[in-house]
Parts: C-alpha cells; structure tokens; sequence
C-alpha cells in the first residue's frame, strides 16, 4: 500500500513571517492525517517554515533545484544548499517553469538526479494543455515526461519519487479534471513505469493528482485507486482549506 502524500505548493507567496504564521496555523489541523503532509515554500522561507514544523509531522520542500553542484549560477540554488536549509522536498518541472522559465524535459531530469543524489525527495510534475488533450496526445505526452525525468535513476530511487500529474488546463482555472480522467490518465503513467521498470517499481510509486484541488472535490479524487495524493495550489495558502485537503474534508 502506497502512503499518500498532500502537498502544498505556495508558489510566489508568504514572506518568511507569514510563512512561519501559515505552518503554526497548520500544525494543529493535520496531527492526525493519515497522508504524508508537505508544504513547498519559498525558498527564502524554508528556514522559518522547517523551524515552525519542528515536532509535527509536517515536511517542508523547495519549489525548484539547480542541477550543479555549485559554481557560477546566478540565481540559482543547489541541492546541497536547499536540504542544508531542512527541506526535504523538491518540486521539479512544475508546469509554471516549464511555460515561463523554460524548463524542459532534458532539465527536469537534470534537475531530479542532481536531488535525489542529494537526499531530497523530488515531486515531478508532468501534464498536457488544453490543445494537447484536445488532439489526443496526452497518455503519450505524459508518459513521455515521466520516463524522460527517471532516466538514469536506479529502480530503488525510482520507488522514492512522488509524480504529480498536473493537467495545465486545471492549474488556477477552478476546472478540475474529473475523478475518472485524473485515476486514467494516472493509471497510464503508473503502466509506462511499469513497462519499463517493473511492477514492483511502479506499484510503489507515489503519483499525486495536481490542479484546482481543494476541500469540495479532495474526496472523490482520493477514492480513485490510482490517486496516491495531491499537489495543492491556490488551497494551500489558508490553513483552513490546505487542512481539510489533508484530511480528505469539505
Ligand atoms: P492550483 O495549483 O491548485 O492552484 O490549481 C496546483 C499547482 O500548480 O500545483
């Protein structure tokens, strides 16, 4: 039995104080979650957010992670630096990086070697746009990203990877995939691995379902059998909302 995993991701939001204010909030709220509970923030508020998540069972994860180790990368930020920070979590490819930041799939399996041999924990995002589900190409779209961003990872570092399938069309819209295209088109990613890797490496793999999830739709989406968790936007900016995701309420 895979173990779901609820994640936030605050994208540009919260300030290192607000972000402390944010997991304290939450702290009480999900002590008896049964998902794994993360919260990708920032990374100018990792610190505050691992210090306000000390004695809870809530993670903290970055939102993006460079591929060197270190050297002349203006701006960026290595995978050594961001677990020396305390988080344990990456986002990696998020959809919102690869339309405005130019993220590829090259990169993002960059980007995932370079964390897992750091000891972070990526969640790799993966996911068509309207045009592409219209036309019929999302099962190969999708297992495409997914194998690309795996290359060169040991079967026993696969089984350690989250995957959020993340439809583009359902990001910050309010549209929703429905439970049954969310659970199918997850089911397609899980077989790709498994043709690939294995059964018992696809099995174990945790693949979250991403997109305008929030307290009323938490519940069907989580009964689906494919549906390992979720990747939250927009909810997972007031305690309140991110809390009832977690526990699976409305
Ligand atoms: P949303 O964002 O929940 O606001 O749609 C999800 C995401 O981009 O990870």
């Amino acid at each position: 039995m895979r173990k779901p995993i609820i994640a936030g991701n605050w994208k540009m939001n919260k300030t290192p104080k607000e972000a402390k204010e944010l997991v304290e909030a939450l702290k009480p709220l999900v002590k008896d979650a049964k998902a794994s509970v993360v919260v990708c923030v920032p990374a100018v508020d990792i610190a505050a957010a691992v210090e306000a998540a000390k004695g809870s069972k809530i993670a903290v994860g970055a939102q993006n992670v460079h591929f060197k180790e270190s050297g002349a990368y203006t701006g960026e930020l290595s995978a050594d630096m961001i677990k020396a920070a305390g988080a344990t979590y990456v986002i990696i490819g998020h959809s919102e990086r690869r339309q405005y930041f130019g993220e590829t799939d090259e990169t993002v399996n960059l980007r995932t070697v370079a964390a897992v041999n750091a000891g972070l924990n990526p969640i790799i995002c993966v996911g068509e746009n309207k045009a592409q589900r219209e036309a019929g190409y999302t099962d190969a779209l999708v297992e495409y990203q997914t194998l690309i961003a795996l290359t060169g990872l040991t079967p026993a570092q696969i089984k350690k990877v989250v995957i959020a399938y993340e439809p583009v069309w359902a990001i910050g819209t309010g549209l929703t995939a429905t439970d049954e295209q969310a659970n199918e088109t997850i089911g397609v990613i899980r077989k790709a691995i498994a043709r690939k890797y294995g059964k018992g490496v696809a099995n174990a793999v945790r693949i979250q379902y991403g997109g305008s999830m929030k307290p009323s739709n938490v519940k069907g989406l989580m009964a689906q059998e494919e549906i390992d968790g979720g990747l939250i936007g927009g909810a997972s900016l007031k305690a309140e909302d991110f809390a009832k995701v977690v526990n699976y309420e409305d």
